[in-house]
């Protein structure tokens, strides 16, 4: 399903844009007239949702200027890299696929090839860029996607590299159109940026300080994914549990967890990411007592010893960490935990990596992102002593992996004979009798039905748990 939604349009620079938005129109529909074809372009994003997002305004901007998706190069007329930073490989991903479309630039002189994102937020990217990618005709940070159509338009008219990448955020836009590929489930942003400058990080420097949005405007596009049959919302933020200090009343994430499960027909609430410094009790009670409220907390720990807590400036100990986990437990006992680990971090002794590994043991963790450390210039820890090499880091990575691997097996093996309820998102595969979903918890449960329970909340009793999902059988039918 494709939806539009638009969000109280009454600024400038909204109304800037959709200048530039008609104006490409009236070209491209000329095109159109003339070729009886729409010109197309394909976006390719790296990282989280904070960029998927910023790829749906951008799709949905395109589409108002009269563009089609594709989902080739090839048959692009305009290419957008929307790139991320966070770690070393993401960004060499980026740099090996600007080199496979200078080829098709050879060939297709008119195509556009455009770079957003977060590498563009960091100055010497944007230099490299400007030296050895020449044939790069746009390139833009996070701070200005709204800007794009005036962007684009800047390209048609000067025929030369144009680089635009703002380093402050200013105030969040609200109302800009955007499309998104709704289903069941849907992000919705309710801050941008991070505050916390943990030193192995350079989300804060390409993302900018924190913003939260109003809460008028996260209920008003909550009320609107309703109405498009959204049953499941995951509120999003680099640290959700911040949400609100900005704001002159008090209000905080728990209030907003409050009042969006107030919205009749969203069945579900996730949120993600809880910074363990920031979560409170009463946060623990509404999930306990709030029956849209998920029982899944992602809480990224990072590291279980405490110097390289200290040393990543994460500001709570492994003691407040394990505190937390022992109230969510207490107060909440089918709570599924998830979480993020870096290994290799300058100056982690084998002690460190223990420390980790048995934190990994003592929590019983569900699921785990899990990092090997990468030099970020411009963070703090890139100035660090003591970088761990490479094949050292590899070794323990390996290591507490195989811990952690084991821990999470062993965990999805006791549940043989549970029931979860599931919301049931799609076939598993296509061709099979299986279908797959999702339990409050987050597991992954897949189980033997017909299309017409897609969209339904069932019952699903765990007959297979096998090593990171889970095979059941339907003990309840929903009326259809
Ligand atoms: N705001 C979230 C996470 C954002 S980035 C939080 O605070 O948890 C997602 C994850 O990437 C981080 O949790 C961290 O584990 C990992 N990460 C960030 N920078 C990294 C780096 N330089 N090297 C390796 N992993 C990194
Ligand atoms: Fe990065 Fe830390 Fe902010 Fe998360 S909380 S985005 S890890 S600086
Ligand atoms: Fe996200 Fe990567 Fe940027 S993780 S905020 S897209 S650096």
């Amino acid at each position: 399903m494709q939806n539009q939604i638009r969000l109280n349009i009454n600024n400038d620079e909204v109304l800037e844009n959709q200048y530039y938005i008609n104006e490409i129109r009236r070209t491209n529909d000329d095109f159109f007239l003339s070729f009886n074809e729409k010109k197309k372009f394909h976006i390719i994003t790296y990282g989280c949702q904070m960029n998927e997002h910023d790829s749906e305004k951008l799709t949905a901007m395109l589409k108002n200027m009269g563009y089609e998706e594709t989902d080739s190069y090839e048959t692009a007329d305009i290419i957008i890299f929307n790139t991320c930073a966070v770690r070393e490989n993401a960004e060499l991903r980026v740099y090996g696929n600007l080199g496979h479309i200078k080829h098709i630039k050879k060939t297709k002189k008119d195509l556009i090839l455009a770079v957003s994102g977060c590498m563009m937020q960091q100055p010497h990217i944007v230099e490299e860029i400007k030296k050895k990618y020449k044939y790069v005709d746009l390139v833009f940070g996070t701070h200005n996607v709204h800007n794009f159509p005036k962007l684009l338009s800047s390209v048609y008219e000067e025929k030369k590299q144009i680089i635009e990448v703002w380093n402050s955020e200013g105030r969040i836009l609200e109302g800009m159109p955007y499309e998104r590929k709704l289903g069941l489930k849907a992000y919705v942003n309710i801050m941008y940026g991070c505050n916390n400058f943990c030193t192995y990080c350079i989300v804060p420097y390409t993302r900018g300080r924190e913003r939260s949005r109003e809460k008028e405007n996260i209920i008003d596009e909550v009320n609107k994914l309703v109405q498009d049959g959204v049953k499941e919302i995951t509120l999003l933020g680099q640290n959700v549990n911040s949400y609100g200090t900005t704001f002159e009343e008090l209000y905080d994430f728990a209030d907003l967890l409050e009042d969006v499960s107030k919205i009749d027909g969203i069945e579900r609430i996730r949120f993600m990411t809880s910074h363990p410094k920031d979560l409170s009790d009463k946060l623990i009670y509404i999930i306990k007592d709030n029956p849209k409220v998920c029982e899944y907390v992602h809480l990224p720990i990072q590291s279980g010893s405490n110097a390289i807590l200290k040393s990543m400036n994460r500001k709570y100990t492994r003691e407040d960490y394990l505190e937390i986990v022992r109230k969510l437990k207490e107060n909440i006992p089918n709570v599924s935990l998830s979480t993020d680990i870096i290994i290799g971090f300058p100056g982690e002794t084998e002690e460190d990596v223990d420390a980790t590994i048995e934190l990994i043991e003592e929590v019983g963790y569900d699921s785990a992102f899990t990092f090997i450390y990468s030099k970020r210039e411009g963070t703090p820890a890139a100035r660090f002593e003591q970088h761990i090499p490479n094949d050292v880091q590899h070794k323990r990575f390996e290591k507490m992996l195989s811990v952690l691997n084991k821990t999470v097996i062993a965990r999805n093996k006791t549940r043989m004979g549970e029931v979860y309820e599931v919301l049931v998102e799609d076939r598993a595969k296509k061709d099979t009798d299986f279908l797959i979903g999702r339990s409050r918890e987050n597991y992954l449960i897949t189980f033997k039905g017909s299309n017409d329970l897609i969209g339904k909340l069932v019952d699903v009793k765990i007959t297979n748990p096998k090593n990171f999902s889970m095979e059941g059988e339907i003990i309840n039918t929903p009326v259809l």
